[in-house]
């Protein structure tokens, strides 16, 4: 199994995709971003058609753009698909019923993107849109191996943290602690506490769109948290973390948003420095969102010191890899040099292996 996240068609030139069909998966998970609502950029590695994305017909010429694109064609061929939205299939920072621009009105335009979603995306029936609202969480049994559970973390999920806008926030925020906020939205809580109740599988997956580790985005001795991430729903996360724990499920959240490699491991209370590990995070890269990165930025490693249970980054585009069996999850982070031009070879990043009953990473 194979996951990515964040194609932004005026970024770059899709070769990830047809890297990750060389691997020939058996399923490939997209985790957000699919397409991007921008409008026209100054100076595209490639021309988009249309504008910005602003209603129904919008949204079909961009949808129709990238399943024209002949290395999502053949993504798309060599593999099954389960998909989740993130913010741009529909409008940048979107949260629940708040728009980030208040024009277009953003019940029409959310009804009308969804629309467009379901009709090129590989949804099932129940998954149809009735006006502004669409179903998208579920659950994909993989025969013993694995269950899927696909979240949706954008349409249920309380405003942002502090500042009422998606951004970086420091620890006198306190809002991001109150224990009614929720990313999910009660409903999908509920629903997802009952299928991790219900596993039998050895793996349970959950794919979803935003970081979910705790994360210190701010060098040195300060505090920078996110407020879009789980970082802004802490009471949120920690219901989350306390089911898969009590539950003893082996949970593996694949988490997209960021365009750039992350693997970490998870805490049942990251507020507690005594709390022990219950999950592993792996984070996507982009297809081609943010351009060609490196592999490493001048502040990854105070990055990394700042936070010990971070254990990975790679700033390039690409996708990651699995093989899941009984005994291990296998997962190889896969890069590319450059996405500004056509045809870069993909290489391994960083290898893992991850055991049933031990959720750490191990460097493979
Ligand atoms: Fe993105």
């Amino acid at each position: 199994m194979s996951f990515t996240s964040c194609a932004d068609y005026q970024a770059g030139w899709f070769t990830p995709y047809r890297r990750m069909a060389e691997d020939q998966p058996d399923l490939i998970a997209f985790l957000g971003d699919y397409i991007y609502e921008y409008g026209d950029y100054k100076y595209p590695v490639r021309d988009q058609a249309g504008g910005e994305c602003l209603d129904l017909a919008g949204y079909r010429v961009r949808h129709a753009q990238h399943k024209a694109d002949p290395e999502s064609q053949l993504a798309h061929a060599i593999a099954p698909w389960v998909v989740v939205w993130d913010d741009h299939d529909i409008e940048n920072a979107w949260a629940g019923d708040v728009p980030e621009q208040p024009d277009p009105p953003f019940l029409k335009r959310r009804a009308e993107a969804f629309q467009a979603y379901y009709e090129n995306m590989p949804l099932r029936r129940a998954q149809r849109p009735g006006g502004a609202s669409l179903k998208l969480y579920r659950s994909i049994r993989w025969g013993a191996i694995a269950n899927l559970h696909l979240l949706d973390t954008r349409q249920y999920r309380d405003l942002y943290a502090c500042t009422g806008r998606s951004g970086t926030v420091g620890p006198d925020c306190l809002e991001r602690f109150e224990p009614n906020r929720t990313l999910l939205g009660r409903d999908q809580e509920a629903w997802l506490d009952g299928e991790l109740k219900r596993s039998r599988a050895t793996w349970d997956l959950l794919g979803q769109q935003v970081f979910f580790m705790e994360m210190d985005w701010t060098n040195g001795a300060g505090k920078g948290y996110s407020n879009e991430g789980w970082d802004g729903y802490v009471a949120s996360r920690n219901r989350l973390t306390a089911a898969i724990d009590d539950n003893q499920r082996n949970a593996v959240v694949l988490t997209g948003d960021v365009h750039s490699h992350w693997a970490g491991e998870i805490k049942r209370d990251h507020q507690d420095p005594e709390s022990k590990t219950v999950a592993v995070e792996l984070v996507t890269t982009s297809v081609t969102s943010a351009g060609n990165g490196l592999d490493e930025y001048p502040n990854t490693q105070i990055l990394l010191e700042e936070n010990p249970h971070v254990k990975f980054f790679n700033g390039r585009r690409g996708y990651v890899r699995t093989r899941l069996t009984q005994q291990e999850m296998k997962v190889d982070f896969r890069s590319l040099s450059r996405i500004t031009e056509p045809y870069a070879p993909a290489y391994t990043s960083g290898s893992f292996v991850i055991e049933p009953g031990d959720p750490r990473l191990n460097p493979a």
